[in-house]
């Protein structure tokens, strides 16, 4: 027959089980990401860009303010590779901000993890390759950081979510490029704008050649679609 005061102790027991598990600590989001050259025509060139897990762009990073962000980089290309998230604040943790200088590149065929906090920034983001103007032939994607639900959002919460990636791009390939910048050669303007990896939609048949594979995105009359928009530039990063 157990004793009155197991009676007591119980309950206070349960509820501090359950406050450790509530408060253990800011979530964590993992992401194991490849990257390797696949083919693809984004202008109806066939070339060799930079995917992640296959992926052209590279997927979205989607995380809440407060989160722990944890990825495990594998590089599968012939260079060494940093990968950087531009405009997320990296405090007292330069070293996961994947540029020259903070981080050692990663050789070809090795990994690194990454692992930062995002604080007190919501909104879009991307990241990028940031050595050897890899960025010329992709391995960028967007970076999605939204609000916790104790700070709410100045408008209605959207029906649906649609991201756009606007990226300049060559049809010559990264390396060609870098020879070019390496000597001082002018790269003259890209020669196109990539939406979400996608070419243009054949407006002009004079201007744009057939073939081409482009990208709809539905839009419902009457209904709140919330778009984040990303903006990989090449030239002037
Ligand atoms: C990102 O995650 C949030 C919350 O989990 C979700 O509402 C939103 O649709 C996601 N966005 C994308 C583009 O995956
Ligand atoms: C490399 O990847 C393996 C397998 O996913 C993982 O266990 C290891 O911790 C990673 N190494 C680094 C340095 O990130």
């Amino acid at each position: 027959m157990p004793s009155p005061s197991s009676f007591i102790t119980t309950p206070f027991l349960f509820c501090f089980l359950h406050l450790h598990l509530v408060f253990a600590g800011d979530p964590f989001v993992f992401y194991d990401w490849i990257v390797s050259y696949i083919g693809a025509s984004p202008l109806g060139v066939k070339q060799k860009v930079i995917g992640i897990n296959g992926q052209f762009p590279g997927p979205i990073l989607n995380a809440t303010t407060n989160w722990n962000v944890v990825v495990n980089v594998k590089n599968d290309l012939d260079e060494p590779l940093l990968v950087t998230w531009n405009g997320v604040q990296q405090r007292k943790n330069s070293w996961q901000d994947g540029v020259s200088g903070t981080n050692c590149p990663i050789p070809a065929g090795w990994n690194w993890t990454y692992q930062f906090q995002v604080k007190d920034q919501i909104g879009s983001f991307f990241y990028f390759p940031s050595l050897n103007f890899q960025r010329a032939a992709g391995g960028f994607g967007g970076v999605i950081i939204n609000n916790r639900e104790v700070i709410p959002l100045p408008f209605g919460f959207p029906d649906g979510d649609t991201t756009i990636l606007l990226s300049d791009w060559y049809t010559r390939s990264h390396k060609d490029l870098r020879k070019d910048v390496e000597n001082g050669v002018d790269l003259g303007v890209p020669d196109g704008v990539l939406i979400n990896g996608f070419g243009p939609y054949r407006y002009d048949d004079s201007l744009v050649p057939s073939g081409i594979s482009y990208q709809i995105i539905n839009v419902e009359p009457g209904k709140d679609l919330r778009c984040t928009c990303f903006h990989v530039l090449l030239v002037f990063i």
